[in-house]
């Protein structure tokens, strides 16, 4: 009879300590924000406004414009210290948990993802069968290649097996290639820049890019041996020998053919294709470039383009909220930190007022290490005095976190298990990621002085 009391308190005691310990755990985890890692200083180069070029603030400035901007990005610069946060630590961990692979089925894999889009994110918020996706898309079997039928550019649509499909982008040029422009948007797809992106956007929280890894595809044994007879037609034997393609598109020509380098290797982004329940709109972006020589857009020449595209109600005639002009302002920042100056239209989920602006096709992006094309931004910055020079606070906060990483190296981390040979970026490239972060937060910083933080920072 004694041992009945007797196995109660013990339950009770063992229970209290247990309790006790989570708590010293928990707060343990508080305390140092999850695991260690990021607490470090890091030395950063960020553009400062000198005193004289304070700016005046009075009803008949037009806003902040490129010339007025190029000009402070031109100032004098210094070097400011950046405490790694803790919040920093946990939002990595968090990611390191997603990319995680788990082991699970490729059955599995696929039914589960059929269900991460939403109209507002192609991702979950934590996708924990992320890592088992990336592992999935780098190493199942390809048992069909066909033509794809989307865009103008070169790319092959893989079914792997299981039944998933996926976009396949060959890679083009080496890492330390320049695309000697003359235009932002010129030269081929840049696979890299397509992996780079996605992995980007997990950090910014901004979860509308597709899946992309990396992956070596024998071009003989992957994709000839399984491709369908019209995509098989375009392969041949360079004069080394090499297997080389050029597919079919309204660009493809055997001119421009990607060839294998030995034993018919090449690099490769795989990019998750949407479920086919997924249907895409596409809406022409306001600030298309006019992709013709001495013709300008009027965003190009209209400091007040904004604020007269809200009156005229184009972007804004079903969202009085203003989403999507903040989606756009987001997209303006990912795509000024890759340097992809090519959205000249963007997709939306069809059929949803909560659609958001996606990111799809990311290739025209790190073309050049040394140049900043700041017009990128003009989303961000045009109008200010109006309702422009706004942007989503989280994305703010989001940026501010990320530049004590700082945000390339946070990059060359999360993409370092990818399964390309080598690092995906320079470190030129990885150099200008922290370089444009500065200036976007710079750029923000003045819209905050000539305004106030309050009419900047959009709470949702
Ligand atoms: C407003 O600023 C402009 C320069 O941007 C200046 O020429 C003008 O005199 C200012 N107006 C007032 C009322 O301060
Ligand atoms: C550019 O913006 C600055 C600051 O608002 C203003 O002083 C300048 O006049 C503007 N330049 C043009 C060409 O509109
Ligand atoms: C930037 O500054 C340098 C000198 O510091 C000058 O030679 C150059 O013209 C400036 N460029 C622009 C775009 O203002
Ligand atoms: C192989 O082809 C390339 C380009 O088509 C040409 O530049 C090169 O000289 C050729 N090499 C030989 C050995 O024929
Ligand atoms: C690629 O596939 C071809 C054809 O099966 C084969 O001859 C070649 O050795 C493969 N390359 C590698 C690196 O395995």
């Amino acid at each position: 009879m004694l041992s009945r009391t007797f196995r109660v308190s013990v339950g009770l005691v063992t229970a209290l300590a247990v309790a006790v310990l989570c708590n010293i755990y928990l707060v343990f985890l508080l305390w140092t924000g999850g695991q260690s890692g990021y607490s470090h200083y890091e030395l950063i180069t960020r553009p400062v406004i000198s005193q004289k070029e304070e700016v005046p603030i009075n009803s008949t400035n037009s806003g902040l414009n490129l010339s007025y901007l190029k000009a402070m990005f031109n100032s004098s610069t210094k070097h400011i210290h950046n405490l790694g946060s803790r919040s920093l630590t946990s939002v990595m961990n968090k990611l390191q948990r997603e990319l995680k692979s788990r082991g699970e089925k490729a059955a599995d894999i696929i039914s589960r993802s059929a269900r991460w889009v939403s109209p507002s994110s192609l991702l979950p918020s934590f996708t924990p069968q992320l890592g088992d996706m990336i592992k999935y898309l780098q190493t199942a079997p390809i048992i069909r290649a066909s033509i794809p039928h989307v865009g103008t550019q070169l790319k092959v649509m893989l079914t792997l097996k299981g039944g998933q499909k996926a976009l396949l982008k060959p890679q083009w040029y080496d890492r330390e290639y320049r695309i000697d422009g003359p235009d932002v948007y010129s030269g081929a797809d840049r696979h890299n820049g397509e992996i780079v992106g996605f992995y980007l956007s997990l950090l910014l929280d901004l979860r509308r890019t597709p899946v992309a890894v990396g992956r070596m595809i024998n071009l003989t044994s992957d994709i000839l041996a399984n491709a369908d007879s019209d995509l098989a037609a375009t392969f041949f034997r360079n004069n080394q020998s090499h297997a080389c393609f050029y597919g079919v598109c309204r660009y493809c020509k055997p001119e421009l053919s990607v060839c294998a380098g030995g034993g018919d290797l090449i690099e490769a982004a795989i990019i998750l294709w949407l479920p086919n329940s997924v249907k895409l709109k596409s809406n022409r972006s306001p600030w298309q470039r006019t992709y013709k020589k001495n013709v300008r857009a009027q965003w190009e020449t209209d400091d007040k383009f904004c604020t007269n595209l809200q009156k005229q109600n184009r972007i804004f005639g079903i969202d009085p909220t203003k989403r999507r002009l903040l989606d756009l302002i987001d997209a303006a920042v990912f795509d000024f930190l890759i340097s992809n100056g090519d959205r000249h239209h963007y997709e939306i989920i069809d059929g949803s007022s909560e659609a958001a602006v996606l990111l799809l096709d990311n290739g025209k992006s790190f073309g050049r290490p040394d140049l900043d094309y700041i017009d990128i931004l003009a989303p961000l910055y045009q109008c200010m005095l109006l309702d422009c020079c706004v942007i989503r606070k989280s994305t703010y906060n989001r940026l501010e976190m990320l530049e004590s990483g700082p945000l390339g190296a946070l990059i060359e981390k999360l993409t370092l298990k990818d399964s390309l040979i080598g690092p995906l970026l320079t470190n030129e490239h990885v150099q200008a990621i922290n370089r444009r972060l500065g200036k976007i937060i710079q750029t923000i910083e003045l819209c905050a002085k000539m305004k106030s933080w309050d009419d900047i920072l959009v709470p949702y």
